[in-house]
């Protein structure tokens, strides 16, 4: 058994939109900036805690497998609700499964966390036979955001998305890689210097040098060039990031999926979130191959190429 079966998806909908006209009242700001910096129009914010908002995500996505299968749940995310126990024993709980073998933890590894999970839970599957495995990346990234400024208040909102998946077949190839860095991106536990801080100029160089990196990495493994692969779902950071990419690449720009526009940054959720959002519109069928490639704080990256 190579790889993983994708058997559902599910993310939660966040109803509280903000979006930039209201952050023109928030802080010395502009749509016309925010739009033609970064791409983004407005975020989901959520009074809900990750445990609360990954539930909601995790219950669609259980809602027609059998739930008796679930073996091993494991949650990404920067923004647990406590620091014990782990968002993921909580999610077990609120979804009811306390009652079956069960392995669940916690992923931190920011931006890059569910592409992390992937290839964790790819490994671990494959010593639990027939089991089921529910990734879930889930953030409130509000609780996090200093809402006076400006250099990071208009890129994050809150969200989360959840998978099942079981052992199978199918492709999968993987590449993960770090560098400690706290300077670029942190959000310490200091409760004077508690909120996320960002150098932008430092990540965007860093994203348009590790993007690549990674989506050549797992084409490498696979023996596959850009052209067999039907979407590459980014870590939803930035439209000029992904912008970047598809133009070295010289590929069509729908080749790379955004929905950052309507979400902003939703860390270790944007890929799931994104990946749940199209198979509901229908635009991942059955046997497409996609690479979602994960970059942030950590420094973290890396990319998985599956099929679906
Ligand atoms: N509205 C208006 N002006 C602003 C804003 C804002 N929201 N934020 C900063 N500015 C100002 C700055 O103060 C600066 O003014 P100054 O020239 O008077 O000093 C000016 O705009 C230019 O600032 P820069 O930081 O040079 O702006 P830049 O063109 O680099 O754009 C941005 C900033 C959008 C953050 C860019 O660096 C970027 O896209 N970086 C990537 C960041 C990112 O994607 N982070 C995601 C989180 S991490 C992750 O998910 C991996």
């Amino acid at each position: 058994m190579k790889g993983l079966e994708v058997l559902s998806t599910g993310y939660a909908k966040i109803n509280h939109i903000l979006d930039n006209q209201q952050l023109e009242k928030m802080v010395d700001t502009s749509d016309e900036w925010i739009v033609s910096r970064t791409g983004i129009k407005k975020r989901h914010i959520s009074c809900k805690n990750s445990v609360d908002l990954a539930i909601e995500a995790a219950k669609e996505a259980i809602k027609n497998i059998d739930q008796s299968k679930i073996g091993l749940i494991v949650c990404a995310t920067m923004t647990p609700a406590n620091r014990m126990p782990s968002n993921a024993c909580l999610i077990q709980a609120g979804l009811n499964l306390n009652e079956q073998d069960m392995m669940c933890f916690d992923i931190s590894a920011a931006c890059s966390g569910f592409v992390y999970a992937m290839t964790i839970v790819n490994s671990l599957l494959k010593t639990m036979d027939d089991r089921y495995a529910l990734i879930i990346g889930s953030e409130q990234l509000s609780s996090i955001i200093d809402y006076q400024d400006r250099n990071t208040c208009i890129l994050f909102g809150d969200g989360a998305g959840a998978m099942v998946v079981k052992n199978s077949q199918h492709a999968f190839y993987s590449y993960q890689n770090s560098a400690g860095n706290q300077e670029v991106l942190s959000a310490k536990n200091d409760p004077q210097d508690y909120f996320l801080k960002m150098k932008g100029q430092e990540v965007f160089k860093f994203a348009i040098k590790v993007i690549p990196e990674s989506i050549d990495q797992v084409l490498n493994q696979a023996g596959l060039t850009l052209d067999d692969i039907d979407y590459v779902i980014c870590h939803q950071a930035n439209y000029r990031i992904i912008k970047h990419v598809y133009k070295k690449y010289r590929c069509p720009s729908d080749k790379f999926y955004m929905n950052l526009d309507e979400y902003g940054n939703t860390s270790a959720a944007s890929i799931p979130l994104a990946l749940a959002t199209m198979n509901e519109k229908g635009l991942i069928k059955k046997g497409m191959k996609l690479i979602l490639v994960g970059f942030g704080g950590g420094l973290t990256w890396g990319a998985t190429l599956i099929e679906w």
